[in-house]
């Protein structure tokens, strides 16, 4: 059996200077070799409309879609505002939340960075409390917050501090065994 897992990755910031797509770079750098991450750009996702949707998914929703069908897991990268989600990360949910269910039984999880030492706490709590309660019972894996990012990144704003790449490889590594398990 091929156990290489696909991984899904969001970044919930579209700024080209993202500390967490950074985070999601170092993230691929470090993972183990049975997971094969990929990021998949949500720049083109429009803001969630009912009428939309009811007209037919925009392309855009309908490849993010399709590439969450296909994959064995999926992992967010994302900010924190104001102590919670920013309407990137959430906008995306709820598009993956609607029918046709992609999510099913899906394995999940979150990482936040953050300059402040607070790690993203407010974004991954909100980020579980809404996978708690999703249709179809995606699996949520526990969260990894990155706290006091200035800290941690080189000059090119990459992750450089060994000490949070190993986290964040030992976190991956645990994530694969969770994603593998839920695809046998
Ligand atoms: C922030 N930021 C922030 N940081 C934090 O630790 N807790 C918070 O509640 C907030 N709130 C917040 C609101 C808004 C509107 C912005 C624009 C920013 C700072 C944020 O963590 C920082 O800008 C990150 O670098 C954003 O992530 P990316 O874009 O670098 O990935």
């Amino acid at each position: 059996m091929d156990e290489r897992a696909s991984i899904c990755v969001i970044v919930g910031s579209l700024r080209s200077g993202s500390v967490n797509r950074a985070i999601a770079r170092a993230a691929i750098a470090v993972a183990p070799e049975n997971l094969d991450l990929k990021i998949h750009s949500v720049a083109d996702i429009p803001l969630y409309n009912g009428d939309v949707e009811e007209r037919g998914l925009p392309e855009s929703v309908q490849e993010l879609k399709d590439t969450v069908t296909e994959c064995a897991a999926v992992l967010f990268f994302t900010p924190e505002y104001n102590s919670s989600l920013p309407a990137v990360t959430k906008n995306v949910i709820d598009w993956l939340s609607r029918t046709p269910q992609v999510l099913t039984a899906k394995p999940v999880a979150a990482v936040a960075a953050t300059p402040g030492g607070r790690a993203g706490a407010g974004a991954l709590a909100h980020f579980e409390q809404i996978f708690e309660h999703m249709a179809g019972d995606p699996r949520l894996f526990p969260s990894l917050g990155i706290g006091s990012y200035g800290d941690k990144l080189d000059e090119a704003g990459e992750l450089a501090d060994p000490a949070t790449r190993a986290a964040l490889a030992d976190w991956l590594a645990r994530f694969a065994s969770f994603s593998l398990d839920a695809a046998s």
